[in-house]
């Protein structure tokens, strides 16, 4: 898959210009530009440290230290699998395989058919119910394998 993807510069550069004289104006910067274009683009990387007069690697260490950031845009549907203390409690690990195995990628990696994003998360606040998982904007509890085949297969069958 090809590294280049298209992004809104403008919308960006507009982020940055309006947040970037706020106290501990980096984590907002870096919401608001995932919300806006759906990644944080690597190229950008230079104007977010320019704008708060930070260096590049202390931006870049921010990026990659959290997992919700991405440096790529994300699959048609995003699907996050908890991996916090109660859902590993109740056998998270073994959905975790068998998700990789379904959709055929690893986290924060997106399907050949760019259909699915797979990333993790450290709780959903459904910690009595676990395995829990979101997609998109969707909460699952309970999510047992066979319940994990049926939500991929109901949204294969949306285009
Ligand atoms: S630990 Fe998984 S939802 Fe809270």
């Amino acid at each position: 898959m090809s590294t280049e993807h298209t992004f809104d510069v403008a919308a960006i550069e507009f982020i940055i210009a309006q947040r970037k004289t706020m106290p501990g104006a980096l984590l907002p910067i870096l919401h608001d530009i995932q919300s806006a274009v759906g990644f944080i683009p690597p190229s950008m990387v230079p104007a977010i440290a320019d704008g708060l007069n930070l260096s590049r690697a202390e931006v870049h260490g921010v990026i990659t230290y959290y997992h919700f950031f991405r440096q790529h845009p994300a699959g048609k549907h995003v699907v996050q699998i908890c991996r916090a203390e109660a859902c590993q409690a109740r056998g998270c690990e073994s959905l975790v395989d068998h998700a990789k195995e379904l959709l055929g990628c690893d986290f924060h990696e997106i399907t050949d058919d760019g259909k699915f994003s797979l990333e993790v998360v450290y709780c959903l606040g459904q910690c009595a119910s676990g395995p829990a998982i979101q997609i998109d904007d969707d909460l699952y509890a309970r999510v047992s394998n066979e319940k994990f085949n049926r939500l991929i297969q109901a949204k294969r069958g949306v285009q």
